[in-house]
């Protein structure tokens, strides 16, 4: 998994590279967003950028819910199939449906030979090559930096700033030892709230299941604002809180708000809260960088609880089945 986190700076590049002759995506109406687990956050992260540079609605659901209701896709509206493997089972059934609706389809996988790849109208690779352990890292990451591209492609815009990705990637990995503290702490817990506002609610979310799925600690996400109308009530000083306040921010007011939610909840239960932040202060990086931190506490602490990250229990890579 390491390795895998490791790798990301390099297929980050080839991705950047090979991009820029790639297949567009067709203009549409409204864009729909069907992924399973880390793809799904991936899409819920991006979809905050592609709504503003495209400035077209981004609707991110569940493939396996999107795949049994009624949903009023058309034929002037884009489905986005995201899914790195290209064979997971929920994604193939709500491809099935968006297609069945008349909607245009455009994958996004890691593999150019996979069943969603070519079902679909037309898609884009997201080169992440081979990814050793099941849980997924690079391949996460350059489902974002595709999905940032698409909504560049969809609003006509370049973002220059996107070329610098790889090398900030590459200079925070490189002081990977920062989450090492965080990690030490939480694996005392049997129990952990990740909260966010904005982007960083969606990357609370992916950090959430990363830390599940390879430390078996039970991490719950929410966002910041949400998580007063209630689930506090849950919170003691056993019961520490994740609050990320990294800069992914468009908006000041919200990144204020996230930071007095923080300190509402300190006043009001008191728990061990640990503010999850690092330096990059580009709002078009940060989200990246911050993806990557929290594969690496999610890593950490996996490896000090002496799980096997690479193959953690009762998962596999691909879910071939609903
Ligand atoms: C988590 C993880 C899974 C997959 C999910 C969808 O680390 O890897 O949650 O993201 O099973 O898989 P794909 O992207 O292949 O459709």
């Amino acid at each position: 998994m390491l390795n895998d986190i490791k790798e990301t700076p390099k297929v980050l590049e080839t991705l950047l590279h090979n991009n820029q002759t790639e297949q567009k995506p067709p203009s549409a109406d409204k864009i729909y967003i069907a992924a399973s687990g880390s793809s799904r956050n991936a899409a819920n992260i991006a979809k905050y950028f592609i709504e503003k540079t495209a400035n077209v609605p981004v609707i991110v659901d569940f493939a396996g819910e999107f795949a049994h209701r009624g949903v009023a896709i058309t034929k002037n509206d884009l489905f986005v199939p995201l899914s790195q493997s290209g064979e997971t089972a929920d994604v193939l059934a709500a491809l099935k449906k968006a297609k069945s609706a008349g909607a245009r389809t455009f994958a996004v996988t890691n593999n150019e030979n996979s069943t969603i790849h070519k079902l679909s109208d037309a898609g884009m690779p997201v080169y992440a090559g081979e990814e050793k352990s099941i849980p997924s890292t690079k391949s996460f990451t350059c489902q974002l930096m595709c999905l940032y591209l698409l909504g560049l492609h969809l609003g006509n815009k370049y973002e220059p700033v996107l070329r610098e990705v790889p090398e900030k990637i590459s200079g925070f990995i490189e002081t990977e030892d920062k989450t090492d503290g965080i990690a030490a702490e939480i694996k005392e817990y049997k129990n952990i709230i990740l909260l966010g506002r904005g982007q960083n609610h969606a990357l609370a979310e992916e950090g959430a299941l990363k830390i599940k799925e390879t430390s078996y600690i039970n991490a719950a996400s929410y966002p910041a604002g949400e998580f007063m109308h209630g689930h506090l009530a849950v919170l003691d000083s056993e019961f520490p809180v994740i609050s990320i306040l990294s800069r992914c921010f468009d908006d000041a007011e919200n990144y204020g708000l996230a930071i007095k939610n923080t300190r509402d909840i300190r006043q009001k239960r008191n728990p061990r809260i640990i503010e999850l932040l690092h330096s990059e202060e580009n709002k078009i990086i940060a989200p990246f960088i911050t993806a990557v931190m929290l594969q690496l506490l999610a890593y950490k602490t996996a490896m000090l609880l002496g799980r096997d990250v690479n193959r953690p229990r009762g998962l596999k890579k691909t879910v071939e089945s609903e």
